[in-house]
């Protein structure tokens, strides 16, 4: 093998490594451990390379990889994902062509089945979903009442889906394929009564019933939205809830979903996986954004001041919220989706006057070298919040929005786990505190800690 050329890096403790840059003619890495100078070729499978020939090799070092930028931590048959090539597809379809020929109860038979169901299947799974809307009546009376009046809707789901388990004592029995089904469509159908329940008790509004004769962006919108069955939505806006539910169904191994995945890899019951998986997304670097971004356009609060907040995230002040992505390095393909979808429910709602700030943004932004030079692009939260408060819904919505719709999402990833018997994830680290020391009896240490107790 020619080398071609040696490049320098950084490795974990910022020294400066050499990487050898070698022409190979098969599919494969070689790996020599200069201490020793044994090798190991490990063959490049699907573009990764199991770790698990390392560890023969290299018995106690670690691979060092902080937030798994370079980690993959499954193998999975669910969604697809080329960040570069901006794609993006659910069991091999398209993202594109599920949003506009789909329905998101198809979409999440797709995901947990790995197929497009028949018509007499779909039949059946909507009737199974429908069928379990309905929370028991006691948890659903009581569930709110223990939290304060202005609990984040957030809050109240992720606590909720928590105590929605105690209800079914069959939960833990995650071995049985038939259980879990059961349970992910117990799920899939009570997250939205959930959500609807956390957003009435925000309101102080009574709680609104499913109603079983609608379809699930209807029902949903109906349980949030009714006042003594007046609301009948617009068809517009039944649409952009269905395409917003769809685009958000999944997204391979993105944080939550990795909490899924991990508390559900210690057998978990999926009421609890799913938990985690809220927990998760509720921060602002994650589901959490799109509601940011909304508080972020209201901040900026008129056009002129575009240029100035773009100014303000480069001296590092701000974040620009619904920008940026660990994967895409490119036009989030849910973004150019939700940007056309934004349009068709402004014709109905009316335009939403944060619309123009925000299209001046990615204008500025994407014309600018520190967005440039870091590939920098709108995600999916960009948009989506700007529909979703168009559609009526207050900011502290929106992740419950994003929690329903990547719900089918985190349960085909625990299925799918489960059927493939993994592992425990229990990642190793790499120590850097202080080597063995003896304790010091209290009257003889000399060095304060600032340990912020007063
Ligand atoms: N605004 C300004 N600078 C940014 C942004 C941003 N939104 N995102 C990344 N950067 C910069 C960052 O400062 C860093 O610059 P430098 O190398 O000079 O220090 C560089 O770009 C790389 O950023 P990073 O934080 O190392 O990238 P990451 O892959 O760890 O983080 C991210 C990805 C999504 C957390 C981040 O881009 C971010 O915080 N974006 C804003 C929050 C957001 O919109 N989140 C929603 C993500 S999409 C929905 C979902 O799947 O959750």
């Amino acid at each position: 093998m020619n080398e071609k050329h040696s490049s320098t890096s950084k490795n974990p403790h910022n020294q400066n490594t050499t990487t050898h840059t070698k022409k190979s003619t098969d599919d494969s890495i070689t790996i020599t451990d200069n201490r020793t100078g044994n090798s190991i070729d490990i063959p490049i499978t699907k573009g990764g390379v199991d770790a698990a020939e390392w560890r023969k090799l290299l018995p106690g070092i670690w691979f060092h990889d902080p937030g798994f930028a370079t980690t993959s931590a499954a193998c999975s048959s669910i969604t697809e994902l080329d960040g570069e090539a901006g794609i993006l597809r659910y069991r091999g379809y398209p993202i594109e062509q599920l949003a506009v020929h789909s329905t998101f109860t198809e979409v999440a038979y797709l995901l947990i089945y790995g197929e497009l169901p028949t018509q007499k299947q779909l039949d059946i799974w909507n009737n199974q979903i429908t069928y379990h809307t309905f929370l028991h009546e006691t948890f659903r009376s009581n569930l709110y009442r223990a939290f304060h009046y202005d609990a984040h809707p957030m809050r109240l789901l992720t606590s909720g889906v928590a105590g929605l388990s105690s209800f079914y004592p069959e939960v833990s029995d995650i071995k049985d394929p038939d259980n879990r089904i059961r349970q992910i469509v117990r799920l899939i159908a009570k997250m939205p009564t959930l959500a609807a329940a956390a957003y009435r008790f925000s309101k102080g509004l009574p709680f609104v019933f499913p109603d079983n004769n609608d379809d699930y962006p209807t029902r949903f919108l109906r349980m949030i939205f009714d006042i003594g069955h007046t609301y009948t939505p617009h068809p517009a806006v039944v649409r952009a809830m269905r395409i917003l539910l769809i685009l958000h169904a999944d997204h391979e191994q993105n944080c939550s979903t990795t909490a899924a995945r991990v508390v559900g890899s210690s057998l978990a019951d999926p009421y609890i996986t799913v938990t985690a998986a809220c927990a998760a997304l509720y921060g602002p670097r994650h589901g959490g954004a799109n509601e940011k971004v909304i508080r972020m356009l209201r901040r900026i609060g008129s056009f002129s001041e575009v240029d100035n907040f773009i100014e303000s995230v480069k001296r590092r002040e701000f974040r620009l919220m619904g920008f940026g992505h660990r994967v895409y390095k490119n036009y989030d393909p849910r973004a150019t989706i939700l940007k056309e979808a934004a349009h068709d429910v402004f014709a109905v709602t009316g335009k939403n006057p944060l619309l123009d700030i925000a299209l001046k943004l990615e204008e500025v932004a994407l014309a600018d070298d520190y967005f440039i030079s870091r590939r920098l692009y709108p995600n999916v939260d960009f948009y989506s919040g700007l529909i979703y408060q168009s559609l009526g819904f207050p900011a502290s919505m929106f992740t419950v929005l994003f929690a329903l719709g990547r719900t089918p999402g985190w349960l085909a990833h625990w299925n799918e786990q489960l059927v493939l018997n993994a592992r425990i994830a229990r990642p190793r680290q790499i120590y850097d505190g202080p080597q063995q020391r003896d304790y010091i009896p209290i009257d003889k240490r000399s060095t304060e800690t600032d340990n912020g107790i007063e």
